[in-house]
């Protein structure tokens, strides 16, 4: 099993990420374990926080640290990544020497209301994903057209065809983390 931290970028209660993110949980079991980091604690990035660092800070970065891999499932904000995602990125970049993203295995999705929707938000991760140094899976991409119904109140998708969709994409998601990921303890 691999412990993969989830990087919803919605702080929504009512989040369509983060029910894809639920979706996708529990259309991976047993394979993977979930745990989703919290961004909405950590302060607007600011070098001089360093000196006292803020809990929520160290969570984060032990967070990265424990997880086998990393999976952000994030919407769109104005044709880019929203906010809470960047500060967490940088956060966990820091301090010098110490970027807790480099050498991790990745992957990218997103849901949003329409057709395209987070296409352009996830390319821009993309680029930022290989900057800090993570191990980015590039396919299949999943751009989720969260329409009603689809995914019903207990995380189920209802449609078969997306159902063996997002669990090819699982498995190869898994099949990536354990060929570039650290090797696991026996
Ligand atoms: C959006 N939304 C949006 N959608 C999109 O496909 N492309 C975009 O550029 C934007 N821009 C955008 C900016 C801002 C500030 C907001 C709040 C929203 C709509 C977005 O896809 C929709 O609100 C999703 O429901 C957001 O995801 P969560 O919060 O439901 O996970």
């Amino acid at each position: 099993m691999f412990k993969v931290a989830v990087f919803v970028g919605s702080l929504r209660r009512e989040s369509i990420n983060r029910k894809f993110a639920k979706t996708l949980e529990k259309l991976g079991q047993p394979s993977f374990a979930f745990h989703y980091v919290e961004l909405g604690d950590l302060p607007m990035y600011n070098d001089d926080l360093w000196a006292d660092p803020p809990a929520s800070v160290l969570r984060l970065k032990a967070d990265i640290a424990s997880a086998d891999a990393v999976l952000f499932v994030t919407p769109e904000y104005n044709r880019s990544i929203p906010p809470v995602l960047k500060n967490a990125i940088d956060w966990a970049t820091r301090p010098y020497g110490k970027n807790s993203w480099a050498g991790k295995p990745a992957s990218i999705v997103g849901a949003s209301p329409g057709v395209i929707g987070t296409a352009v938000a996830q390319e821009h991760l993309r680029y930022l994903a290989t900057i800090i140094g993570l191990i980015l899976m590039g396919q299949p991409e999943v751009y989720f057209s969260f329409k009603p119904g689809l995914v019903d109140e207990n995380f189920e998708v209802t449609d078969e065809t997306t159902r063996q969709f997002l669990e090819s994409y699982l498995s190869r998601f898994e099949a990536w983390i354990s060929r570039v990921g650290e090797p696991k303890e026996a």
